[in-house]
């Protein structure tokens, strides 16, 4: 028996908790990052991840929707039999979706067991479990043994230390002409304070780049940006809203439970802070992106 399952109960619904979390922005902006590089999930998304039943049919875990994925899978023109990586792949919903939508091949790592075991189900659900494998795993320094068209890591960039070393990591699995995607949060609109930027979970107003920037970044590091697809703040809302009626529903059937109080206290605020901070100044997106070359005559 591990120390997790050796702990007390709260320190093991705790840890439930971190082995589940999936938030769109950096662990290290509104998630603390512990001693062995596990994290703990921001508060709102509390009840979802619980053990007691209330993790969510959430099949996207970011501010991107299943639509959005299925945008992005048209414009990258994925032909059949495309490889495709993906490190921190939630559950599976884009290689599953685009696994049945285009044919390609896919891996996906995760190190929270249940979303593996969501995504399996996923691929089984849509008949693709042969054209797709999901790995319970970290996914730092992962390097694939055969070389990808397209990898991807779609809000978890925190797994190589960063977008530079994530874009790093991702294209020692890339092939000739093959396609970078990362999925990273950007300011919407700048935040006039750091309050603001607080109020958006970031620390600070330098935790993020407005769109033109982060794009600007992309380029600074070598890489053209070839497509991108940008969450709305419909997107927001599905991500955000959608817990608090989960809230709601868990403090009816736990109101003595020992989080009662915090999830209450976060089901009075979170709408509110959502409405005039996440939703208005924070953005979202994925990003496509090929390494620059040399043209001859340049
Ligand atoms: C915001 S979610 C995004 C999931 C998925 N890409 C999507 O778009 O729905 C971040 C994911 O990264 C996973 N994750 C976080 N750190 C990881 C690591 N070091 N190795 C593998 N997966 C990790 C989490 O378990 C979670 O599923």
């Amino acid at each position: 028996m591990d120390a997790l399952h050796s702990a007390p109960s709260s320190v093991v619904r705790y840890a439930h908790l971190i082995a589940q979390a999936g938030s769109p922005v950096r662990p290290s902006l509104n998630l603390a990052l512990g001693p062995d590089r596990v994290y703990s999930p921001p508060l709102g998304d509390l009840p979802l991840w619980t053990s007691h039943g209330y993790s969510t049919s959430r099949k996207v875990r970011t501010a991107f929707t299943s639509d959005k994925f299925a945008t992005l899978g048209a414009a990258l023109r994925l032909k059949s039999g495309a490889r495709v990586l993906d490190l921190g792949s939630g559950s599976g919903e884009m290689l599953c979706t685009w696994a049945r939508d285009h044919g390609i091949i896919g891996t996906g790592i995760d190190m929270s067991p249940l979303f593996t075991e969501q995504a399996k189900q996923r691929a089984e659900e849509l008949g693709v479990a042969h054209q797709v494998r999901f790995i319970h795993d970290d996914a730092a320094g992962y390097v694939s043994d055969e070389k990808v068209d397209v990898a991807a890591c779609v809000g978890a960039t925190w797994i190589g230390g960063g977008v530079a070393g994530t874009i790093e990591l991702l294209t020692r699995s890339l092939g000739t002409g093959g396609i970078i995607l990362i999925g990273e949060p950007y300011w919407r609109q700048v935040p006039p304070t750091e309050e603001v930027a607080k109020g958006c979970l970031a620390n600070a107003i330098s935790d993020f780049l407005s769109l033109p920037e982060l794009i600007a970044s992309f380029g600074n590091l070598g890489y053209d940006v070839v497509e991108m697809v940008l969450a709305n703040q419909d997107g927001w809302d599905r991500y955000e809203a959608a817990k608090w009626l989960t809230m709601r529903r868990w403090l009816e059937a736990n109101p003595d439970d020992e989080l009662a109080e915090e999830v209450r206290s976060k089901l009075v605020s979170e709408p509110e802070r959502h409405a005039t901070y996440t939703r208005e100044y924070l953005g979202w997106g994925v990003f496509a992106l090929m390494p620059r070359f040399c043209l001859k005559n340049a």
